[in-house]
């Protein structure tokens, strides 16, 4: 396929309106949409044609995207077209859960449009660089026909033709994000407790988590063969007795251990399985309900 192409744009939120750019960088002919139209007020002046109406937007282009706050926002904005989908390819890059997807690829499918979902990891500024990535899933053809205009984005990985696989797997990284995210603020608010601000406690924070990441590997060998009592170096009891210390010192310094307390339950279950002596990466099988 040709690099400038016609494509069309639907929400211009902070996201929505630097995947827009992005596109007219690269010279493409852009459409665009959004609720509020005041917001694609910049991208017009940067060359994109405003469209007065959604139907307006989804015929000017084979290839639409989306890029709202949520399904319910996509459902509310797609409402009522179902003819104007025929022959459209649909990229949603809106955030959802696995059923949102299921129902949507569905109900476009019986429309005859091809859906490709899709999850952004990036921030805005990010669009456009090598830092970015998208992950797609979905329609395989409609992927391949469209891969070299999403390579505008960042790096694309297209997952398989499961239109859920790009959503879970969005949320799973997201999930490990905030993981992080919130045992960072944990830390820095216990720390904080006696005395250190934040710069002061990012020098220790910083390449003690750095350091930390090196375990994944080791990690995910274990999780997928299941082998969490071999070559143990830190085993679950010993590990048990911090995660409960950082849990009571948390609370006696005035801090909520909430972010903290459901990793102590889930290391208390898999002690009381019996499973002391091995590698903390077995706490996932209590995650599995195991
Ligand atoms: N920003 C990020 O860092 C980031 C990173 C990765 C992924 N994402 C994903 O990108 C998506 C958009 O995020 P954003 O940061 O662009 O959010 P945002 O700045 O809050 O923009 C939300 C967009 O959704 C539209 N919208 C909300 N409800 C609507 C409705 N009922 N009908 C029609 N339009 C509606 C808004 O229109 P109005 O202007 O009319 O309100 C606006 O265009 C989300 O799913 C988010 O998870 C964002």
């Amino acid at each position: 396929m040709s690099k400038a192409k016609s494509i069309s744009v639907i929400g211009l939120g902070a996201m929505g309106t630097a995947l827009a750019g992005a596109l007219i960088d690269t010279g493409n002919t852009v459409t665009v949409w959004n609720r509020t139209p005041a917001r694609a007020d910049a991208l017009a002046a940067r060359g994109a044609s405003r469209a007065e109406t959604v139907t307006e937007a989804i015929a000017a282009s084979d290839v639409v995207i989306l890029c709202l706050t949520d399904y319910p926002a996509v459902d509310a904005t797609l409402a009522d077209l179902g003819a104007a989908m025929a022959g459209k390819t649909i990229v949603n890059l809106t955030n959802g859960r696995p059923d949102e997807v299921r129902a949507i690829a569905a109900r476009l499918g019986e429309q005859g449009a091809r859906y490709l979902d899709g999850g952004i990891m990036a921030t805005p500024p990010m669009i456009g660089t090598p830092h970015a990535f998208i992950l797609y899933s979905g329609d395989r053809a409609a992927f391949e026909d469209a891969e070299a205009l999403l390579a505008t984005f960042g790096q694309s990985h297209y997952l398989g033709e499961d239109p859920t696989l790009a959503a879970v797997s969005d949320l799973a990284l997201l999930s490990a994000m905030y993981g992080l995210f919130g045992g960072y603020l944990h830390a820095t608010a216990l720390a904080g407790s006696v005395g250190f601000t934040a710069k002061q406690f990012l020098p220790l924070v910083e390449p003690w988590l750095a350091a930390m990441m090196t375990a994944l590997p080791d990690y995910a060998e274990r999780i997928d063969s299941g082998e969490h009592a071999r070559d143990v170096m830190s085993n679950l009891q010993m590990q048990s007795v911090a995660i409960s210390n950082i849990v009571a010192a948390s609370r006696s310094q005035g801090i909520d251990p909430a972010f903290m307390e459901p990793i102590e339950r889930l290391a208390k279950k898999r002690l009381a399985a019996g499973f002391g002596n091995d590698e903390a990466s077995g706490i996932i099988e209590a995650m599995r309900g195991k």
